[in-house]
């Protein structure tokens, strides 16, 4: 992906029910590229690994952009940055996520060793980043849509 393709990448324009939906199937659809990704270093093909990695890059670039302006700005609308600063945490861990696929790629050119290890440390860093996502900060925004006054008290 070019630089301008992802400063031309824009969010969805969805309800935010149906946006996490969408988000949280994301997350299942990545878990499992992600194996398969593991299987590919094993299987040493390199070509099917790079195609992967770039539609990965793809797809998680425009998920997180989505949360971020999105989730995160409804929460911060309704509640407040002090109050939002669990969700704040967890999508600054975006950037080790692009970092970590950054180092992946390069790793993987280098050595396809080496890179098993990183997308090891990848996948448990992304399944941890998923399950705080759906476990805390998803339902917290779907509160602010289903009772918006009480979410202001
Ligand atoms: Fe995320
Ligand atoms: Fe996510």
């Amino acid at each position: 992906m070019t630089m301008r393709e992802v400063t031309e990448m824009k969010p969805r324009k969805l309800g935010l029910e149906l946006l996490i939906d969408l988000l949280e199937g994301e997350h299942r659809k990545v878990e499992s590229e992600l194996r398969a990704v593991s299987g590919m270093i094993a299987a040493r093909d390199p070509g099917g690994l790079g195609r992967l990695l770039q539609s990965l890059d793809e797809e998680l670039l425009q998920h997180m952009l989505d949360e971020e302006a999105s989730v995160l700005a409804v929460l911060i609308k309704v509640y407040g940055k002090e109050r939002s600063a669990e969700a704040i945490k967890v999508f600054r861990e975006h950037r080790r996520i692009r970092e970590m696929m950054a180092d992946m790629k390069r790793k993987f050119e280098a050595d396809p060793a080496e890179c098993m290890k990183s997308i090891n440390e990848l996948e448990s860093f992304m399944l941890e980043h998923f399950k705080k996502e759906e476990v805390v900060i998803f339902p917290l925004a779907l509160e602010t849509q289903r009772r918006p006054k009480k979410a202001m008290v």
